[in-house]
């Protein structure tokens, strides 16, 4: 693919630095160092060669060049100084002080009027830009870890609502869901008390890259069988290969046999098939079966370089990609339409449906408007089916819950061990949180530096940073602890067919939450913040923020967690409460983060 690098990943120049030695000023510029090469490590990104760690192109650094001299400028900086990254090239260093961030990175920004494919494509071919996805551009990505927890909580939400298991009753609710936001979704959601199981349900869906990949297990996780489409076999591969998927084949109807088999049995278990998603729906609907759930993590957020269409095979997918990307897109766009029209006669056949953050939805919609009301093709509403965040995710946020996650530095898996202990001591009472710490000890092999996923919300998180800086601190883990998170989180997103789709006050589009939420985390003294455009759902469609926070045991650092720890989460509890969500009120009083109570 042409994103500006050429296939010189070298594993040995690049390799990440471990134990508590280091080669920077500072642990916090070290910390940058280590994840910045930890998501490039062959084990954790998806394609190193061309810099890409996940989510169709999402890179880390814009070109070789400019990630050397990143790594360059993070041995030089200075504990009083910043560092400026431009869409994954490092523009400047500044002098700041000493408990602001080191390092201040902005990826994809263009302005509205600009905010598109075409012109971004035309940019990157120019070097000018890069895109950073999510985590790829902030350092933070931790391999398909990273996802596990927020796919496995979605599942369990989708257990508890549909298939909960009263003594004597199997499962029940019809699949077709409701769009229309509540103010109470705490007393319509039920936090996944694992009630709810997807025994005995075939879960379908597609794409086994980065994020995808944690399908299988988040599913067999909650002993359901899934059943995924994937186009390339060394995808599949790597899935088998790291234990999160189980078994694969290349015969669509042997797949679906076994998968029906495994379905009667109440085995959990999962299973990956050698082909395009459009061509999995369409023999499941010829042969008249109908899965419980049915979604899609293929990256329909880029057409280009995403989403590959069920009309071509992967060999001329990659020539044509070079050689006539127009038509390339045209076809992806025709495809996209296809799978959508597919995925809504699964829901009208009684599948419950739905769009795992990936843009689906909008990219048929787009196809559609195109095309106009006169062409042959069929009408459908792109739209019928919901949205994860607002059908199963969004009262977490209103808690001020998320992806939060940690890596220790040390690269001692023992770290993870002691964090893990650490975690449960701090909140017996979280059951469910204790029950998925079980579980990612028995089913997770990490990639990369150990690390752990842990959806901590409002309060938690601050006791959680400021229990790791001690552990650092009294010498109980071999090196500094970073912590960070995904930018799908509380506060940190606007992003209106995902994260913010069907707010409360129709706020979906308002993109000042975002950036709020990395001008607080700068202000906090977290150790980088970045501010991204386009995560997830592609160009136009979102703008994000990142932090990540470095425990190096020091009291300067307690201060600088025990600050952004709280705000950040904090941002998206007030944003929540100013949507009217009456759980984030409520979590916002209960945390001192109402202003109607400072002001009175
Ligand atoms: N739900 C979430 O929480 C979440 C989080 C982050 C990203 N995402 C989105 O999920 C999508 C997937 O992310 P990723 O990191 O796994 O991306 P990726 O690019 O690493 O992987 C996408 C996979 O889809 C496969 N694929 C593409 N078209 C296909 C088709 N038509 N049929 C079958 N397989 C096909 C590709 O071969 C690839 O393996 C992206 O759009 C991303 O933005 C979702």
């Amino acid at each position: 693919m042409s994103t500006l690098t050429k296939t010189q990943y070298d594993p040995i120049k690049y390799k990440t630095p471990t134990g508590n030695k280091l080669s920077c000023k500072g642990w916090i510029q070290e910390a940058a160092l280590r994840m910045l090469l930890n998501n490039l490590n062959p084990e954790v990104a998806e394609r190193p060669d061309d810099l890409i760690v996940y989510g169709g192109r999402g890179k880390a650094a814009r070109n070789f060049e400019a990630l050397d001299n990143i790594i360059k400028a993070l041995k030089v900086l200075e504990n009083d100084e910043s560092l400026l990254i431009q869409s994954g090239k490092p523009v400047g260093i500044l002098r700041t002080h000493k408990d602001v961030p080191r390092v201040l990175i902005s990826n994809s920004q263009l302005v509205p009027k600009w905010a598109t494919w075409e012109h971004f494509d035309e940019l990157e071919k120019k070097g000018l830009m890069m895109y950073g996805q999510m985590t790829a551009g902030s350092w933070i990505y931790i391999g398909s870890q990273g996802i596990v927890q927020g796919t496995y909580e979605t599942y369990a939400a989708i257990a508890n609502k549909h298939f909960r298991q009263e003594p004597g009753v199997q499962s029940t609710e019809s699949g077709v869901q409701s769009m229309e936001p509540d103010s109470r979704l705490g007393t319509q959601y039920s936090a996944p008390s694992h009630h709810g199981s997807l025994k005995g349900t075939l879960n379908v869906t597609a794409g086994l890259g980065g994020m995808g990949g944690a399908q299988p297990l988040a599913i067999t996780m909650n002993e359901g069988v899934a059943l995924i489409a994937e186009v390339e076999r060394w995808r599949i591969e790597k899935r088998i290969e790291t234990k999160y998927c189980d078994l694969w084949f290349e015969n669509i109807d042997e797949a679906i046999d076994r998968a029906l088999e495994a379905r009667q049995n109440g085995e959990a278990i999962s299973i990956a098939v050698l082909t395009n998603a459009v061509c999995l729906l369409e023999r499941l609907i010829e042969r008249n079966i109908v899965p419980e759930t049915v979604t899609d993590q293929t990256s329909a957020h880029d057409p280009l370089y995403g989403y590959v269409p069920h009309t071509i095979n992967n060999t001329q997918a990659t020539i044509m990609r070079e050689q006539d990307p127009e038509q390339y897109t045209e076809l992806a766009y025709a495809s996209m339409h296809r799978h959508v029209e597919l995925m809504l006669e699964l829901q009208a056949r009684g599948a419950i449906v739905f769009d795992y953050g990936n843009n689906i939805r909008a990219r048929a919609h787009e196809f559609q408007e195109r095309q106009g009301p006169d062409s042959l093709l069929p009408t459908i509403d792109c739209f019928a089916f919901p949205g994860f965040v607002p059908a199963y995710i969004r009262p977490l946020f209103c808690e001020g819950k998320g992806p939060f996650r940690w890596a220790a530095l040390s690269g001692d898996p023992h770290d993870i061990a002691v964090t893990d202990f650490t975690i449960a001591k701090l909140f017996p009472e979280n059951r469910a949180l204790l029950r998925w710490l079980e579980l990612a000890k028995e089913k997770i092999a990490f990639q990369g530096l150990p690390a752990r996923i842990c959806w901590l919300g409002q309060g938690e998180r601050e006791k959680a940073g400021l229990a790791f800086n001690e552990l650092v601190r009294t010498g109980k883990v071999k090196a500094p602890i970073v912590i960070g998170r995904d930018h799908l989180d509380t506060g940190s997103v606007a992003s209106p067919n995902r994260e913010t789709e069907a707010m409360l006050d129709g706020s979906d589009a308002v993109a000042d939450w975002p950036l709020l939420n990395a001008l607080v985390n700068t202000a906090s003294g977290a150790s980088w913040v970045s501010l991204h455009h386009g995560g997830g759902v592609g160009m136009g469609y979102s703008i994000h923020a990142g932090m990540v926070i470095v425990c190096d045991g020091s009291e300067a650092a307690d201060e600088r967690l025990g600050r952004v720890l709280r705000n950040d989460p904090g941002t998206g509890v007030i944003r929540h409460a100013d949507a009217g969500y009456d759980i984030a009120k409520d979590t916002a009083r209960a945390n001192n983060l109402n202003i109607a109570d400072r002001i009175k």
